[in-house]
C-alpha cells in the first residue's frame, strides 16, 4: 500500500475575493503546509504532489523545499478546471504507487486519524472518500421552486481526501475524458464506471476554505485545538 497524495491548489480563489488561499497564514504556517504536515506523518504516504498555478510554481517550491527532507515533494502545474489539475497530478505520480489520495489544499484542518480511516477503507474497498452527514435539510431547486427533498439521513457532504486504486482511477479518467464529463469531485469519475465508492464518516472540522468567513472559522477551530 503506497499512496501518492495529490494536493490540488491551482484554483483561482474567486469566491475568496481572488486571494490564493493556499498561501494564507493560518496559525503558525500557511494553508498548504498544514496538509503537508498531516500527510507526511503517515507511513504509507510515499510522495506528495502539489498541483499549483504555473506562475506560482517557484513560490510553492521554495516554500515547501524544507519538507523534502521528510517526504518527497513534487510541484506541478494545474489546469483550468479541478479535474484537469487532478489529471496533471496523476501524470506526475511515481512508479510503484498503488493508490492516489486526492486532497483539496483548501482543507488544511483534516485530521490524521480521519486520513488513516479513509486510507484503510480505500485499501479494503478500492475507492473511498471522507464525508459528513448534512446538518441541514437539502432541497433540489429548479427555477426557484423546490422540486424534491431527499431524506436528510442519506445526504452526505463530500470532503477530501478521496482515495482510489491508481489503476481504477486511471480507467475512470479515460472514461470521463471520452464522455467529456465535467465533475466537481473525483468520486463521480469512479461512480460513472459503475464501481462502488465507500463513504467514510469524517469530521465537520475538515471544512473547505472557500469564502472569507471560512478563514475566521478555521482560525477559531485551530486555536481550540492548540489549547
Ligand atoms: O473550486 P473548489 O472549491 O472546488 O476547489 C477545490 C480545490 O481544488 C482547491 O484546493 C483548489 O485550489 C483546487 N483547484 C485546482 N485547479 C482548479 C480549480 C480548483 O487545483 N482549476
Amino acid at each position: 500500500f503506497r499512496v501518492s497524495v495529490i494536493l490540488v491548489a491551482a484554483g483561482s480563489g474567486t469566491r475568496m475575493g481572488g486571494v490564493p488561499k493556499q498561501f494564507l497564514h493560518l496559525g503558525s504556517m500557511t494553508v498548504v503546509e498544514h496538509s503537508i504536515h498531516t500527510f507526511a506523518q503517515i507511513p504509507s504516504v510515499a510522495e506528495i504532489i502539489v498541483v499549483t498555478k504555473e506562475e506560482e510554481i517557484s513560490r510553492m517550491k521554495s516554500l515547501l523545499d524544507e519538507y523534502n527532507e521528510v517526504i518527497p515533494i513534487k510541484v506541478t502545474a494545474g489546469g483550468s478546471t479541478r479535474q484537469e489539475s487532478v489529471a496533471r497530478g496523476v501524470e506526475a505520480c511515481g512508479q510503484e504507487i498503488t493508490h492516489v489520495a486526492i486532497h483539496d489544499a483548501a482543507r488544511p484542518l483534516v485530521r490524521r486519524k480521519d486520513v488513516e480511516h479513509v486510507f484503510a477503507d480505500a485499501l479494503e474497498y478500492r475507492a473511498a472518500t471522507l464525508g459528513i452527514v448534512s446538518k441541514d435539510t437539502i432541497k433540489v431547486v429548479h427555477h426557484g421552486i423546490i422540486d424534491e427533498t431527499p431524506q436528510r439521513s442519506t445526504l452526505y457532504l463530500t470532503q477530501t481526501p478521496q482515495v482510489f486504486e491508481i489503476v481504477l482511477y486511471r480507467r475512470a479518467m479515460k472514461f470521463a475524458a471520452l464522455h467529456e464529463f465535467d465533475f466537481t469531485d473525483d468520486c463521480q469519475l469512479v461512480e460513472a464506471i459503475g464501481v462502488p465508492v465507500h463513504m467514510t464518516p469524517g469530521d465537520y472540522r475538515n471544512m473547505k476554505l472557500t469564502t472569507p468567513e471560512d478563514i475566521a472559522v478555521a482560525q477559531a477551530l485551530l486555536e481550540e485545538e492548540e489549547r
